[in-house]
């Protein structure tokens, strides 16, 4: 297929378009480079040896999002574009709504003027605030979310929705990820956030290369097996091949359909760390201090409609996870 892959430059769109050349599709990535390089293309042909056709664009602009879909047959949208740090977003609302819900708006505009009609969109699991249900199953009810940036993707997820029910020969595709991290094998790519780190993979990956001091664990009276918050990591390389294993859904009847992607299992931000120094052999100094306002106590998934449905499952442990997020931050940070 012709994919059209935005924000493709970005952490997850980068792993994801390495995972569709492999596959066999091709890809042509938009980005406005807001928040990534545009190096990653480099490293995305040095991987697979293709270089993806690109348009340095912003989906605010809804004219240089036309020239992609005038220039090129497009057989399926894959939406990574996005502002997406939660502390921000509550300091810059007017910036996260405007980017992520109107640049949205335009690029499905445009896809009905193209007459494009598959689209893949990057939800989260903050949708579901304080989960109802753990593990967190697809049918678990939508919580209410602390911050502009998780309403975004709660209202994304509505307005593709409501778009589907007034063409029902659109296939919707909402992916609630996990919390993705690692790095591709190569070293070639992976997460390179700006500043200091607001995640905790990418913290810890500061603290291991010396550029950070300590770890600041976010309070340890969760109600968790050890006291501090429980989330379900997923390899970004196992998420980017959750996409490719999506598009076999768009021969299914057209519709919604939603799908969890992690592993299943949770781990504590310690379990984190001990694991991060088993895989490494290093030491990752930390310091509990009081929780950060909005976090919950545990999150994780039943990733089991993925595995039923689309024949995808999760394959790297927590060990790749840590050994693969060390060697990349020591080349890249
Ligand atoms: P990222 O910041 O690395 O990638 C997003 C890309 O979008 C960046 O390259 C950025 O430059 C680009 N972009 C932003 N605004 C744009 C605009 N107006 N026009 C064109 N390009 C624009 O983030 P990521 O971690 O790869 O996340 C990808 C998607 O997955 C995002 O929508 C994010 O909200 C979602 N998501 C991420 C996580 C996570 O923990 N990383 C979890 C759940 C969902
Ligand atoms: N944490 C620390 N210290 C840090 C950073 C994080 O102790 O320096 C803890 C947090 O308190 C939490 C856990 O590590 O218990 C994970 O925190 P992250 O910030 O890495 O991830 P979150 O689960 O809070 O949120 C992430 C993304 C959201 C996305 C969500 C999906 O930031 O955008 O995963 O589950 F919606």
């Amino acid at each position: 297929m012709n994919i059209l892959v935005s924000g493709g430059t970005g952490y997850i769109g980068s792993h994801t378009c390495v995972e569709l050349i492999s596959a066999g599709h091709d890809v042509i990535v938009f980005d406005n480079l807001c928040n990534s390089k545009v190096i990653s293309l480099d490293r995305i042909c040095q991987i697979t040896g293709k270089r993806p056709k690109f348009y340095q664009a912003d989906m605010r602009n809804i004219d240089s999002l036309r020239s992609i879909f005038q220039e090129n047959r497009i057989d399926a949208v894959i939406h990574f574009a996005g502002l997406k740090a939660v502390g921000e977003s509550v300091a810059k609302p007017w910036e996260y709504y405007d980017n992520n819900i109107v640049g949205s708006l335009n690029l499905v505009r445009v896809m009905k003027e193209y007459d494009v009609k598959k689209l893949v969109f990057s939800s989260s699991a903050t949708v579901y605030g304080v989960p109802a249900i753990i593990p967190i199953t697809e049918e678990c009810p939508l919580g209410s979310t602390t911050n502009p940036y998780g309403e975004t993707k709660k209202m994304l997820e509505r307005i593709f929705s409501d778009i589907q029910k007034a063409n029902p020969d659109w296939h919707v595709m909402l992916l609630r990820y996990f919390n993705p991290i690692g790095a591709h094998d190569s070293g070639l790519i992976g997460e390179e956030p700006n500043g200091i780190p607001n995640n905790l993979m990418p913290y810890i990956m500061q603290v291991a290369v010396g550029k950070l001091p300590y770890l600041r664990v976010f309070g340890n009276d969760y109600k968790t097996h050890d006291g501090t918050g429980v989330r379900d990591y997923i390899h970004v390389v196992d998420l980017a091949k959750g996409h490719v294993a999506v598009m076999k859904k768009f021969n299914d009847a057209p519709g919604v359909y939603v799908y969890n992607l992690g592993t299943g299992v949770g781990y504590s931000v310690l379990d984190i760390v001990h694991a991060f120094e088993n895989a490494n052999g290093i030491k990752i100094p930390y310091q509990i201090v009081e929780r950060r306002p909005g976090d919950i106590d545990a999150c994780y998934s039943d990733p089991s409609k993925a595995e039923k449905e689309l024949g995808w499952k999760a394959m790297y442990d927590i060990e790749k996870m840590c050994k693969d997020s060390y060697s990349f931050a020591q080349k890249a940070l």
